[in-house]
């Protein structure tokens, strides 16, 4: 920090002068603007669902805001056509009001997931639509006018999870682990009126541990210290609940005592969504309506947000300011040091290749320098050979040349001494 400011703000707060009014000045009325101002504005609120197709999404978001905002899809033939397709992204807005307060919700489905044979990329058109939304926001952001930004980004991300009663699916892990840093993930439950209470709570231990065992990170609710004591039972109980096991239905049945509800029979019974004991569809309402809006929406606009865009910003070359705020995040943080470790690995392999490169380059030129040797050997060897052999030759040729002379000298000499 900037030892200026430090000083200057240490010298503010000596000056601040604490005293008890005792007449009325009116800033106690501060809540209220800000409560009419926010209402006047209206709130917005943007959920995505994902999870497999026919495990009940749309009835649930329907059930949720307790309108038909969002209407049940046909079921779809069996399709002969077994090629990949992409998954189709769909998002529907609607302007929901209640005691005069505006809340635009929008629903982002992701219809037909993981219903191909080969399901290994189908978290991708899910992150890219998350990415995208970060993005505009941040290309809003950088305009010159950021007054009334739209924001369109996903605040909860509503997972549903087969009510198999065994355990996380591997695609589940995957879709998981690829979307928990960009979005708060609330982990569900669909249908779960198939499975027995007993079944139900060994169910979600057993997601619970799949969960931490993969590092991945859910919404926990408030990270703040929460000095009310009520809120912090409320919020533990609803986080008690995770993942919530729900039941959606749209329909009013009546019940053997002749109430009528929301819920649906069986011929055994009648299940109830909105009764506390017989789901967690009202728990999962609160958390999402009630009472963790605002913190789903806190938390990522000031962490899942912040992170994306200070990675995108660095990634295009942007210097890091060391005093921004970050959370730290378990998860991101276990992401960025697998990263490093990746990098590490890489760094060593390239060093290991240099210095094995390096060797054999050694070893080649140690490998030319003898194979001249020995040719310049060679070649030194053949050239004493020829200089021998042309000694020779001449030699040769002299006693050759030497010889009829030597020869005539004899005959001469013979004839003399006989006359
Ligand atoms: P796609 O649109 O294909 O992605 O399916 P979806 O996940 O939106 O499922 P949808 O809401 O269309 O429901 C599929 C079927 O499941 C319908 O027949 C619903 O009536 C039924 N259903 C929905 N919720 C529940 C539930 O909680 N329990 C049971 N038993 N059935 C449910």
């Amino acid at each position: 920090r900037d030892p200026k400011v430090a000083a200057q703000q240490a010298n503010d707060m000596r000056n601040i002068v604490r005293r008890k009014l005792t007449g009325y000045v009116g800033f106690a009325n501060l809540p209220n603007q800000w409560h009419r101002k926010s209402v006047r504005k209206g709130f917005s609120f943007n959920v995505m669902v994902v999870g497999e197709s026919g495990l009940g999404k749309s009835t649930l978001v329907n059930t949720l805001f307790n309108t038909s905002l969002y209407p049940p899809k046909e079921r779809k033939q069996p399709s002969l056509d077994f090629s990949p397709k992409t998954v189709g992204i769909q998002s529907i807005s609607a302007d929901i009001e209640e005691n005069g307060v505006r809340l635009r919700l929008t629903v982002v489905d992701t219809p037909g997931f993981g219903d191909f044979v080969n399901n290994d990329d189908s978290w991708r058109p899910i992150i890219e639509n998350i990415e995208q939304r970060f993005d505009t926001y941040l290309d809003a952001e950088n305009k010159v006018n950021r007054m009334n930004i739209i924001d369109n980004r996903i605040h909860a991300c509503v997972y549903f999870i087969e009510p198999t009663g065994h355990a996380l699916k591997p695609l589940d892990v995957e879709v998981m682990r690829r979307l928990h840093t960009k979005v708060n993930l609330i982990p569900v439950i669909a249908k779960s009126d198939t499975l027995t209470d007993d079944e139900i709570s060994a169910f979600k231990h057993r997601i619970l541990a799949d969960i931490q065992f993969h590092n991945i990170q859910i919404f926990e609710g408030p990270r703040y210290e929460m000095d009310d004591e009520e809120t912090i039972a409320e919020n533990n109980e609803i986080m008690s609940k995770v993942p919530f096991a729900v039941v959606g239905s749209n329909t009013e049945v009546q019940t053997p005592e002749g109430r009528k509800v929301r819920g649906r029979r069986y011929p055994w019974g009648v299940i109830e969504v909105d009764n506390e004991e017989h789901c967690d569809f009202a728990k999962l309402r609160q958390m999402l309506i009630r009472t963790h809006m605002e913190e789903l929406k806190e938390h990522t606009n000031n962490f899942l947000y912040e992170n994306y865009r200070s990675d995108k910003l660095t990634s295009m070359g942007v210097a890091q300011d060391p005093s921004v705020f970050k959370e730290v995040n378990p998860a991101v943080k276990q992401e960025e040091e697998r990263s490093l470790h990746e990098q590490k690995l890489a760094k060593m392999e390239l060093e290991m290749k240099m210095v094995f490169q390096q060797k054999v380059q050694e070893k080649e030129s140690k490998l030319k320098q003898s194979e001249e040797e020995l040719y310049a050997r060679h070649r030194e060897m053949k050239e004493q050979l020829d200089r021998q052999r042309q000694e020779l030759e001449d030699k040769k040729s002299r006693i050759e040349s030497g010889r009829p002379a030597e020869e005539k000298g004899r005959k001469k000499g013979g004839f003399s001494l006989r006359g």
